[in-house]
């Protein structure tokens, strides 16, 4: 089944015959109460059912809310929605992206289009699922035309970011593309060089993984094992947590 989702990734998987058949699962899904998409329409998020007042959901949809009504920078003017992002507010993994694109502003939700997809696909590849883990980006609002995201868009948004990491405090953060490697790390240099390196991300030293952005490998299917061997390192480092 793994190998299978490999290749559906686009990694041609290879296997010794005297190697174990199957990769093993990367995270036993968590313990923890079932996935509650969090909320990331303008509109007022659903009401957190039953979970208390202090708990991670809670604190996210309180965040969210917080962004469904931001202001802060030009991009409120044109956006359909916001995406705070969504998945399980206690993740081990949390993904995450440059800006919503047109999809993710009309349904209010990360990563749905076909870059999304094959998020998807990465995801199942290390045995997992996507509610089991935390999608967002570093911009809750979509740049019109799917430019870049500015220096100040990038500054006025992060705020939201750290608070969701701070809430979530995943084992393993993968950082996709080089806007939100860029972002995250605070750096210019280009993502080639940003690859292959464990960060510690924010006061609480969460460890940061650089792999290429989903929309990037649609395009350059022969980066894909690349980025596979990424995921593997991310995977090593969310099991030594
Ligand atoms: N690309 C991103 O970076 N984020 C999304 O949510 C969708 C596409």
């Amino acid at each position: 089944m793994q190998r299978q989702t490999l290749r559906r990734m686009g990694v041609e998987v290879w296997q010794r015959r005297d190697a174990p058949r199957e990769v093993a699962p990367v995270a036993e899904e968590s313990s923890a109460a079932p996935a509650q998409p969090v909320p990331a329409k303008d509109a007022a998020p659903a009401p957190v059912q039953s979970a208390p007042a202090d708990s991670p959901q809670s604190n996210l949809a309180r965040i969210g809310e917080e962004v469904a009504a931001c202001q802060k920078c030009e991009l409120h003017k044109s956006r359909k929605n916001t995406v705070f992002g969504c998945g399980d507010a206690r993740a081990d993994w949390m993904f995450i992206g440059e800006a919503p694109g047109q999809n993710e502003d009309l349904q209010g939700l990360p990563f749905v289009g076909r870059a999304g997809k094959l998020l998807d696909e990465m995801i199942a590849a290390l045995g997992m699922k996507r509610e089991r883990v935390f999608i967002a980006n570093v911009l809750k609002c979509r740049p019109p035309g799917n430019r870049d995201p500015q220096p100040g868009e990038v500054e006025k948004c992060e705020p939201y970011l750290r608070r969701q990491l701070e809430i979530i405090r995943p084992k393993v953060i993968v950082a996709l593309g080089r806007i939100s490697a860029q972002a995250l790390l605070k750096s210019a240099e280009p993502l080639g060089r940003l690859r292959g390196r464990i960060y510690q991300y924010g006061d609480e030293n969460i460890p940061l993984v650089v792999t290429y952005h989903p929309a990037y490998l649609l395009r350059s299917p022969e980066q894909k094992a690349k980025a596979w061997e990424d995921l593997w390192q991310a995977r090593t480092v969310a099991a030594a947590e």
